[in-house]
């Protein structure tokens, strides 16, 4: 590996998205992003209301040397010119894992270079390091992708406490299950945002599950039947099923949803801040792109004189830039774990505290 600027390449196939992307470390404080490619299968997956793993996994074998190839090229550089092959080792879906790190694997033996597995939420984690105006250690990070909801303490690269977590659903889940019993497809959340934009949230009460429990835990399973709840008893009222409900009346369903889900979200962060005194929070994941937890972070967070970080809208959900910045970041940090014996595994579970640098 060159001392002055390691050159790494990053490849994400852990769900339904395929991203491959370049990041250099060029010596100064944060690594910098050359080139990065997305293919996302949501369209194949439609049809079928959710992700279905084989087709995953045979797609991001079609997709993963396309987009390695074109990436090099908008970068300006060749292969040879890597010095790491990162990859995402877990948590994910086996099938789709393994692809990616088939890859990154092969392509390490064939160049003679590294091989580096990195943690998925790990580089949810970091991705507000690719933006703009990157977060500064320690500070409270709010994960909220499709699988995982989790308050975290991060003091650097590899040092993260969870405060708190999910007891069963994740905040994503939340949304793509109640987007789905309202007939919004797959991947619910994003529509169900669009949609809440013309509702009204305070429409129909529904619960705050755990917002006053004490701790930083979340539950939302019980959230989402209340939804299906108040569906059924409106669909009963109208004497019609959600497919034929006036769109405004769907809005407000939708609004309600998506206020229920904010406000426990919103309200466990700044409790997060209050306990570990922290002035800075770090929100990243999927749900991290919903602009209702925006603008309530932001709001209240300026009152508090806390800085909000999000990573830019396109890297809130799934992509290569992610791991290639976190490998990149893990480096530059001093972790060894790097190698060249390319016999490789795939973490499908795997808790994030359980990594170190
Ligand atoms: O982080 P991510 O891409 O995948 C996982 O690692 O799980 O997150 C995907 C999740 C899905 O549940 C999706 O519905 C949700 O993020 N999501 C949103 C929005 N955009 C994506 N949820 C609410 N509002 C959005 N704007
Ligand atoms: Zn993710």
């Amino acid at each position: 590996m060159s001392d002055t600027a390691p050159l790494i390449l990053g490849i994400e196939s852990s769900c339904d998205e395929t991203g491959v992307a370049l990041v250099q470390s060029h010596g100064g404080p944060v690594p910098r992003l050359l080139s990065h490619a997305l293919y996302s299968q949501i369209e194949m997956h439609q049809a079928y209301g959710g992700v279905v793993p084989e087709l995953a996994s045979r797609d991001h074998i079609r997709r993963v040397l396309p987009l390695t190839s074109q990436v090099m090229q908008e970068a300006g550089k060749t292969l040879k010119d890597i010095d790491v092959v990162a990859y995402t080792r877990g948590p994910g879906l086996a099938g789709a894992l393994l692809v990616g790190a088939g890859v990154a694997c092969a392509l390490g033996a064939a160049l003679g270079k590294p091989v580096l597995g990195v943690h998925h939420l790990e580089g949810h984690l970091l991705s507000p390091f690719l933006s703009a105006d990157p977060p500064e250690f320690p500070f409270v990070a709010l994960l909220v992708s499709g699988g995982h909801t989790q308050l975290m303490r991060v003091d650097g690269v590899g040092r993260y406490e969870i405060l708190g977590e999910t007891i069963d659903d994740a905040a994503g889940e939340a949304f793509d299950k109640s987007a789905k019993l309202m007939g919004l497809g797959y991947p619910g959340g994003p529509a169900l945002a669009r949609l809440a934009e013309q509702g009204d949230g305070a429409a129909f009460k529904l619960p705050r599950p755990l917002l006053h429990s004490g701790n930083l835990d979340f539950s939302f399973a019980g959230l989402k039947t209340a939804v299906l709840t108040q569906a059924q008893k409106i669909s009963a009222v109208r004497a019609e099923p959600v497919e034929a409900w006036p769109v405004n009346v769907l809005a407000d369903l939708a609004a309600s949803t998506q206020a229920a889900i904010v406000e426990v979200l919103v309200k466990k962060s700044l409790v997060a801040l209050e306990q570990t005194g922290m002035k800075r929070l770090v929100v990243a994941g999927g749900v991290g792109a919903n602009r209702l937890l925006r603008a309530q972070l932001n709001a209240q967070c300026q009152k508090l004189k806390v800085r909000v970080h999000y990573p830019e809208l396109h890297l809130c959900t799934d992509n290569g830039a992610m791991i290639a910045m976190a490998a990149a970041m893990r480096l530059q940090a001093g972790c060894q774990q790097a190698n060249r014996n390319y016999a490789f595994d795939v973490l499908p579970r795997w808790p994030l505290d359980a990594i170190t640098v």
